[in-house]
C-alpha cells in the first residue's frame, strides 16, 4: 500500500501491511508443514480476532489438518486486559492425544493465552504449540510460551487483520495503530 492512499477512519498508522503479513505468514505455515509431517494437527483458532490469520495460516498449509474454535473474552471495549478472562464458545471436539496448535491473533499481557493452555492442559492432548501472529513488546507481561511469533510488535493498540477495537476495524485488509483520537473521546 502506497503512503497516498486513502486510510480507514481510526488508524494512525500503518504498521504491518498485507504484503508483509502474506510473506511471513506463509513462511509460519512452512514451518508448520515441516513440524506436523505424518500427524494430523488440530489448529484451536481463537474467536474473534484470530479468524482471519487462521484462515491465512491454514490454506498455507499442505499437510492434512483439522480446525476447531474457541471463543473466550477477556477485554470488553476497553484497550486493557481486565485479567478476567471467560469460556464464551468451547472446542466442538475431544482433545486426547491430539496435537494442538492454537492460533492467536495477539498476546499482550499473556493472560487470555496463559488461561487457554491450563484448561486445554488438562483435557491430556499428546502436545500443544502456540501461534501467534503478533507479540507485543511488554515488560510487565506474564512469562507464558509461545512457540512461533508471526511479529513482535511495539506495546500500542492495534487494529486490523481480525483485531477489533470495541468490535470495529476487524476488516481492515493491515496491521495499523488505533488512532488515540478514538478512545480519547469517550
Ligand atoms: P492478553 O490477555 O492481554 O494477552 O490479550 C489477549 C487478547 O486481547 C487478544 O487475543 C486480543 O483479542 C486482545 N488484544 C490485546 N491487545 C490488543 C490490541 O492491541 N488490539 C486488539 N486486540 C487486542
Ligand atoms: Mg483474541
Amino acid at each position: 500500500m502506497s503512503d497516498g492512499e486513502p486510510r480507514a477512519a481510526g488508524v494512525a498508522r500503518i504498521l504491518i501491511d498485507d504484503e508483509a503479513l502474506r510473506r511471513r505468514i506463509a513462511e509460519l505455515a512452512r514451518a508448520l508443514d515441516e513440524e506436523y509431517q505424518g500427524d494430523v494437527p488440530l489448529l484451536v483458532g481463537v474467536l474473534n480476532g484470530a479468524v482471519t490469520f487462521m484462515t491465512d495460516l491454514m490454506r498455507g498449509m499442505t499437510i492434512p489438518l483439522e480446525i476447531d474454535f474457541m471463543a473466550v473474552s477477556s477485554y470488553g471495549a476497553a484497550t486493557q486486559s481486565s485479567g478476567v478472562v471467560r469460556i464464551l464458545k468451547d472446542l466442538d471436539q475431544e482433545i486426547e492425544g491430539r496435537r494442538v496448535v492454537v492460533v492467536e491473533d495477539i498476546v499482550d499481557s499473556g493472560l487470555t493465552l496463559q488461561y487457554l493452555l491450563d484448561v486445554l492442559e488438562r483435557r491430556n492432548p499428546r502436545d500443544i504449540r502456540v501461534v501467534a501472529l503478533l507479540k507485543k513488546e511488554k515488560p510487565n507481561a506474564i512469562e507464558v510460551n509461545v512457540d512461533q511469533i508471526g511479529f513482535t510488535i511495539p506495546d500500542e493498540f492495534v487494529i486490523g487483520y481480525g483485531l477489533d477495537y470495541a468490535g470495529k476495524y476487524r476488516n481492515l485488509p493491515y496491521v495499523a495503530v488505533l488512532d488515540p483520537c478514538i478512545y480519547a473521546a469517550e
